[in-house]
């Protein structure tokens, strides 16, 4: 990475989807990634956005008698009020109907037919509408989509192409030369698997006759461009590619695309050869992650669509998490917090209320939350809630400062790594070193002997860890972290945590005023009964 600007994106969702539980899944672990590395300092860029044309959205907005514009515009806010109630920190959000995009998309088109890298000619194939997607004969699977199953129409038509065949070693080259370009590497494996086909032109055009809701060509007025053409340029139209050199050069290339594994070939494959015929570097790397799953019905058969650990939700199997309704029963946080700490990055989990509360309990409101109103507690009662004056850690707080030092270092590990679940389950696990040396110390016993020195050193170094602790966790859960920090005495302007500060003991102001809690931080949830 030559640059020292983080930029990360989400893929952009489709604006008819109604978001779920999988939109919003990426979109928090953008969130939580972008929001760390603030932590680490550095200048950050978060974008994500909507893809807004193509054929179901047109057949949508007929059906409802408005313009697709119109569908759209009501149809966004979907997408952007969840993000709003998820605290989701993105920088930007792009549409493709606006005109900073679509003007970027034609510029590109006509740069590339100038160039002859994009040419006419028939085309011949298997369109899918749900995917919006051609496939050849060899693709279908029992004559239907390999990715959705759904049946294919037989299209014969004249057409554009971009010659994506001609980058094909070149990418090849570049993954092999490049190991963080494609992660996790089974996707690696997966990708250049892929590449040792022949790789075929892409057909980037539809005729207007079919569909009319799209980029026009700039060269051909009855065509408009085919919908991954212009989706994956949004990752640079939102940086001023051809618009704003300066942005431009600032943020690109991309840190991360984030993308789910059903959308890999796309970004690594028809993405990076457009770049190439562009001249634009490719973006450090697109990491794919896995799919939330729900348990599979009774008598379920395996597909592509099911495993033994269970099935892709869908509209269509009515198996749908709404994640609205998730963060109003849990809270925002909650939610957050399960979707980062139970998915193994990259690999596929399976999302139930049960998980949800069995890990809740157990992680937020036994292991942190009641140790910080234990905390807040005595510090009320036994030093009119001013923070005790800090000592220098000796032999009893060994183990305590070891294990959240771990924890930095873990955290630091797994946000460079993508393992944010294992930096988690390690900021977990000092919660737990913060709770045994509590219930070691036993705070209760020297107070009631009146051991005031002691028992300030207790309170003391139990709130050091919890600060960092909470520090650790503050992108994960922006808003319970910022309060749990608020009431250890954290100075408002220090709130948002910088990784330096987390990195050393006693940066607490010695006499700061420690809050009560109205209410726990995290009550206990009782398991929802089974139907
Ligand atoms: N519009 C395209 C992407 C264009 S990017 C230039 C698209 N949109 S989508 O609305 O279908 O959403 C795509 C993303 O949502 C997936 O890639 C994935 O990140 C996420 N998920 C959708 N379902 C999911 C799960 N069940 N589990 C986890 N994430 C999944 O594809």
């Amino acid at each position: 990475m030559g640059k020292n600007t983080f930029y990360l994106t989400t893929p952009i969702y489709y604006v008819n989807d109604k978001p779920h539980i999988g939109h919003a899944y990426t979109t928090i672990l953008g969130d939580v990634l972008s929001r760390c590395h603030r932590l680490l300092g550095e200048p950050t860029h978060f974008l994500t956005g909507t893809d807004e044309h193509g054929q179901k959205v047109e057949q949508a907005a007929r059906r409802n008698g408005v313009s697709p514009q119109e569908h759209c515009d009501t149809y966004v806010k979907r997408f952007q009020e969840l993000w709003e109630r998820l605290g989701i920190s993105n920088d930007d959000f792009i549409r493709t109907t606006e005109e900073r995009h679509t003007k970027v998309v034609q510029k590109i088109l006509q740069d590339l037919w100038d160039r002859k890298l994009i040419y006419q000619a028939d085309y011949e194939g298997w369109y899918c509408v749900g995917c919006e997607r051609y496939f050849t004969e060899k693709d279908l699977k029992d004559g239907h989509c390999p990715d959705c199953g759904r049946v294919v129409d037989k299209l014969v038509e004249k057409n554009y192409f971009f010659k994506m065949s001609q980058f094909q070693q070149a990418l090849i080259d570049h993954i092999n030369s490049h190991p963080r370009f494609l992660l996790p590497l089974n996707r690696r494996q997966e990708t250049l698997g892929f590449l040792k086909q022949p790789l075929n032109d892409l057909c980037i055009s539809r005729s207007k006759a079919r569909l009319s809701w799209g980029i026009e060509l700039p060269f051909d007025h009855d065509y408009v461009t085919y919908v991954w053409f212009d989706a994956l340029v949004n990752y640079i139209s939102a940086v001023g590619y051809l618009a704003n050199d300066a942005e431009f050069q600032k943020w690109w290339p991309a840190s991360y695309h984030l993308i789910g594994k059903d959308i890999l070939t796309t970004h690594a494959v028809y993405w990076p050869t457009m770049l190439m015929a562009m001249e634009i570097p490719l973006p450090d790397t697109i990491f794919a992650h896995g799919w939330w799953l729900t348990p599979p019905p009774a008598g379920m058969v395996e597909s592509a669509q099911a495993t033994a650990e269970g099935v892709k939700m869908s509209k269509s199997l009515g198996n749908v998490v709404n994640p609205m309704d998730m963060a109003d029963k849990y809270g925002v946080d909650a939610l957050r917090y399960f979707l980062m700490a139970a998915m193994a990055l990259g690999q596929d989990a399976t999302f139930t209320e049960e998980s949800f509360v069995t890990r809740f309990n157990a992680d937020l409101a036994n292991n942190l939350g009641n140790l910080l109103s234990r905390t807040t507690k005595m510090i009320e009662k036994n030093f009119a809630g001013k923070l005790p004056e800090a000592t220098e850690p000796g032999e009893d707080e060994r183990e305590l400062v070891n294990s959240v030092k771990n924890a930095v270092a873990a955290m630091r590990n797994a946000i460079l790594n993508m393992q944010l679940d294992r930096g988690i389950a390690e900021v977990m696990s000092a919660a737990g070193a913060t709770n045994r040396y509590f219930d070691t110390m036993k705070p209760w016993v020297l107070a009631k002997e009146g051991n005031t020195a002691a028992l300030g050193r207790v309170l003391r170094n139990t709130a050091e860890a919890l600060r960092i602790i909470g520090g650790l966790l503050y992108p994960v859960m922006p808003v319970k972290m910022a309060e749990l920090r608020r009431l250890l005495g954290v100075p408002e302007e220090q709130i948002a945590p910088m990784m330096d500060k987390l990195e050393h003991w006693n940066q607490l102001p010695d006499g700061a005023t420690v809050g009560q809690l109205a209410t726990p931080l995290f009550p206990r949830i009782d398991l929802p009964k089974q139907a």
